[in-house]
């Protein structure tokens, strides 16, 4: 490997690799990250933003609401000039049925289907003989080709399966119609060399291969997503499955940021290049980042807080004498500059409204009026705005479960001693106000309980989180809370909500969570609406009386 001084420049005409975003679907499978349709709809349109190739949008057979958001991005994202549009089926008629409903308005839709192909999955997962898999992908794969142009196929746990079968199975794929083959690494077992070698082996001796896209599919677990993934790329592969932040199922998918990076950087080691536009790439982070909840950590390749940090001295000095001496590319290169504009008070609406379409977000009249006088609102306590901050109120706003509960009142007190207590006023969605008030072991606890004992409906915290959107002692904090209904620890509902103050951002976050949880559960208004004034609720024990349980019964 060559030490080369000289950065090649970020290709845009090259796109030799087709890039196929999986942030929607197997990234959403990252536990704990679980979006709502709006969200979804906006972080495709940031894909497209960033130029991929394919955007799988979810896999509609999970959920109705699944089924929707793939049907809105299809329409809203995959139009004309758009990417291509996936939807994921396990091999089974109903669920290609559902993936077909979902993605046919896309002017370029695709079905990728699957099925488990190593000995371990067939026999213990699937209960099924390898030929009745041979004979099922077969069948299914034509039955989606029967509907659609574009089918991809994944025998999943490819890598641990016996190369012999896996060749059998996906010329059975090519013969009924398959027009992408994807190699997953479902369980992040691979090595760079062994995976490789597979592909090209698969490549090589797989009937009909020189006819098909083939593709890789890597998984985090040991660490080797992005290098197996380039190894797959250098064996023949010629589409790249990614997630922004390599966010994904358990330890994650392979990062869209880091293999585009690694293309462009070091061209004269792969020489491969994708049309990817790499200036989107920290914006489309922070949009990811800020809509699942998953912190990127700042060591983080590419969009890292540190990615391009240099704290030691020696390092400094070499940065400034000439910085190609501790940088192999810039941080305007991957977007990063963009990002440090600021808007404050004085800002005027045009202006906030042309950042927004910067970041992506083209909202509508009244949305526009919301989110601009929330702007307002916080810029009169902080002094500018960032596009953090934009991208965590915009969060906010775009997250919005229907308001069966708004908040109108908070009201604490804290401090030791003492007894914090929190007063709630909230307006349901007919117009009616019910008040509560409630102590807790913290200001949080008691505001939650508080909301609780309005809402009657009993629900246990899982996670709480607070950020600091920006650095400094003016940051907004950002607060993302996940719960689930009291006896069905399965249902889970995340709320987001930001503000200058903690306790109200964490007061907004609960709720819009609660709002979730009611809407998808028909549920209108608790029984506790109307309720006379906070004299006439008794207050519960210090210790919590409301219907959440907050785990372990601390609070911030
Ligand atoms: O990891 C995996 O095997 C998958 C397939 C469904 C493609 O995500
Ligand atoms: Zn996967």
């Amino acid at each position: 490997m060559s030490a080369s001084t000289e950065k090649s420049p970020p290709s845009t005409v090259d796109s030799a690799i087709k890039v196929f975003d999986t942030t929607l679907r197997d990234g959403e499978q990252s536990p704990g990250a679980s979006l709502t349709g709006d969200e979804k709809l906006e972080i495709a349109r940031q894909l497209r933003r960033l130029k991929v190739d394919i955007i799988e949008a979810g896999f509609p057979a999970a959920s109705p609401g699944d089924l929707e958001a793939v049907q809105r991005i299809a329409e809203e994202v995959g139009g004309p000039g758009g990417p291509v549009i996936a939807g994921l089926a396990r091999a089974h008629r109903g669920d290609i049925d559902q993936a077909w409903q979902a993605v046919r308005a896309a002017e370029r839709p695709r079905i990728h289907t699957f099925l488990a192909t190593s000995e371990l999955h067939m026999a213990r997962k699937l209960q099924m003989t390898p030929a009745q898999v041979v004979e099922r992908v077969a069948e299914m794969v034509a039955y989606a080709r029967s509907l659609c142009d574009d089918v991809e196929f994944s025998p999943e746990d490819a890598s641990r399966s016996e190369p012999e079968f896996l060749i059998e199975v996906l010329a059975k794929a090519i013969e009924a119609g398959a027009t992408t083959l994807n190699i997953p690494d479902t369980v992040g077992y691979g090595m760079p060399a062994d995976y490789g070698a597979l592909m090209a082996r698969l490549i090589a001796e797989t009937p009909g291969g020189g006819d098909v896209t083939w593709s890789v599919h890597c998984h985090d677990d040991l660490g080797m997503a992005t290098a197996n993934t380039l190894a797959g790329l250098a064996a023949g592969a010629r589409q790249a499955e990614v997630t922004i932040n390599g966010i994904g199922e358990r330890a994650g998918n392979t990062s869209l940021e880091e293999v585009v990076m690694a293309l462009a950087t070091r061209r004269d080691s792969w020489g491969l290049g994708c049309g990817i536009d790499p200036a989107q790439l920290v914006r489309s982070s922070r949009l990811v980042e800020s809509f699942t909840g998953l912190k990127v950590p700042a060591n983080k390749a590419i969009v890292g807080a540190n990615a391009f940090a240099h704290e030691a001295g020696i390092h400094q000095d070499g940065m400034l004498k000439d910085r190609r001496t501790y940088e192999i590319m810039t941080p305007a290169d991957v977007g990063w500059d963009d990002t440090q504009l600021v808007l404050g008070k004085h800002s005027g609406r045009h202006a906030f409204q042309v950042r927004l379409r910067q970041l992506g977000f083209e909202l509508q009249d009244e949305e526009l009026a919301e989110t601009f006088r929330r702007f307002k609102e916080l810029a009169d306590r902080k002094k500018t705005l960032t596009d953090a901050d934009l991208l965590a109120l915009l969060h906010e706003q775009v997250e919005g479960p229907e308001e069966i509960y708004r908040l109108c009142d908070l009201q604490v007190t804290c401090g030791r001693p003492g007894m914090p207590t929190a007063t709630v006023r909230l307006q349901s969605a007919d117009g009616e106000e019910a008040v509560a008030a409630e102590v807790g072991t913290g200001p949080v606890e008691a505001a939650f309980g508080a909301i609780d004992r309005i809402v009657a409906e009993p629900c246990r915290l899982l996670d709480y989180f607070v950020d600091s959107v920006t650095p400094g002692l003016d940051a907004l904090g950002g607060v993302t809370v996940r719960i689930a209904p009291k006896g069905e620890p399965d249902s889970t509902f995340s709320g987001f909500g930001v503000d200058a103050d903690v306790v109200v951002a964490s007061t907004q976050a609960y709720l819009a969570a609660v709002n979730r949880m009611l809407g998808q559960r028909g549920l209108a208004v608790g029984s506790g609406v109307g309720n006379p004034a906070v004299g006439e609720i008794p207050l519960a024990s210090p210790t919590g009386g409301g219907a959440s349980e907050v785990p372990g019964g601390s609070q911030a």
